[in-house]
């Protein structure tokens, strides 16, 4: 009986010893110790035993239980502590790794290019003007000088909803439309950004939605002399103050005389480069002096006053400004073009 508990005290503590899992310890606690357990079957044949044996037998019996009870104890103990150790060893904070950045937007680079301008003539003393995108007949062509049959209509194919509706072409109805509500009363000092449409096939410098960022000064005695400054102004101040504007005869049925004005090439400075096409100079803008009969037709009285009006695309200012090779870049919103553009 001596060996039997013995043996079963050293096979016991053996699994013991060898066992990772608590669950394994458990399962020896259960099967070693429990009721039905094998040291409770070896002491039921205690009653064969001699009187003088049995207390010696029962204290073997008392110490091979004990004897297990410890090794499961401190077994239990040995795997907590690993589970703890390893468990601290998971969740170190390395507090020396650089932290993950916080991805910020910004603004899209056709509103950063229309904040940038509207800061300037802002500056200038004039405010920013609105007008709607579905625009009337009269105000995108016939009160700007283009009656219904008149040929220049062509130069801007359009989109129309009715005979009378349709997405505005250009930002210069917003000219008529302010006129208007200044009745006759100058001056009127105003730069409207804004979309507008036309039905053309899309392409890398064509697309048929673009904005534009119109200006218009209306006032006694407004000279040519002041367009030509003010837009060197922008052109300097948007470009860099080495660059110069140069004024081209051209021809809007709005203004009178019209002019189409050029910025010095940036990447030449003026000796010609692919850039420029070779000819030093890069074409930026529409603009003139308001047409009498506009000026008329929307209240002014021509001989009282006189003004002046620009229209710029806003793509291809930042095209310019930026290097951007394709005006579908604005308009597809990939990241990795948009990010180049974030302002801190
Ligand atoms: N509206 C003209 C265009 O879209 C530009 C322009 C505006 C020209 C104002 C002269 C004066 O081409």
């Amino acid at each position: 009986m001596r060996e039997q508990l013995e043996a079963l005290r050293d096979d016991a503590i053996e699994k013991i010893e060898q066992a990772q899992e608590k669950k394994v310890v458990q399962e020896i606690r259960v099967k070693y110790l429990g009721k039905k357990g094998p040291v409770t079957e070896v002491l039921r044949g205690m009653g064969k035993l001699s009187p003088e044996e049995r207390p010696v037998i029962g204290q073997l019996a008392n110490d091979v239980r004990e004897a297990i009870g410890k090794a499961i104890e401190s077994k239990m103990e040995a795997l907590e502590q690993a589970e703890i150790h390893r468990k601290l060893q998971e969740e170190t904070i390395d507090v020396t790794l650089p932290g993950r950045p916080i991805l910020k937007g910004g603004a899209h680079p056709l509103t950063a290019t229309i904040t940038e301008v509207e800061d300037l003539f802002i500056g200038l003393g004039f405010s920013v003007a609105e007008g709607p995108q579905i625009e009337t007949d009269y105000y995108n062509f016939e009160a700007l000088n283009l009656p219904k049959d008149h040929p220049a209509r062509d130069m801007q194919d359009s989109f129309y909803f009715t005979d009378e509706l349709l997405l505005r072409t250009q930002t210069s109805p917003v000219q008529a439309r302010t006129m208007e509500k200044y009745k006759g009363k100058g001056p009127i000092k105003i730069i409207c950004p804004g979309k507008v449409f036309r039905r053309d096939d899309d392409d890398a410098t064509h697309s048929h939605q673009f904005m534009q960022i119109e200006g218009l000064y209306v006032d006694h005695g407004v000279r040519m002399s002041d367009l030509k400054g003010v837009l060197q102004a922008f052109a300097k101040s948007f470009f860099g103050e080495e660059r110069s504007i140069r004024l081209r005869p051209s021809f809007f049925p709005f203004t009178e005389p019209s002019v189409e004005v050029d910025v010095s090439c940036g990447i030449c400075h003026g000796d010609g480069c692919r850039v420029c096409k070779q000819t030093g100079w890069i074409e930026i803008l529409g603009a003139g002096m308001v047409h009498p009969r506009v000026l008329e037709m929307s209240g002014f009285n021509p001989n009282e006053y006189s003004g002046f009006a620009f229209g710029m695309g806003v793509e291809r200012l930042a095209m310019l400004k930026y290097g951007i090779d394709d005006i579908r870049h604005f308009y597809t919103n990939d990241r990795r073009f948009l990010a180049q553009f974030k302002r801190v």
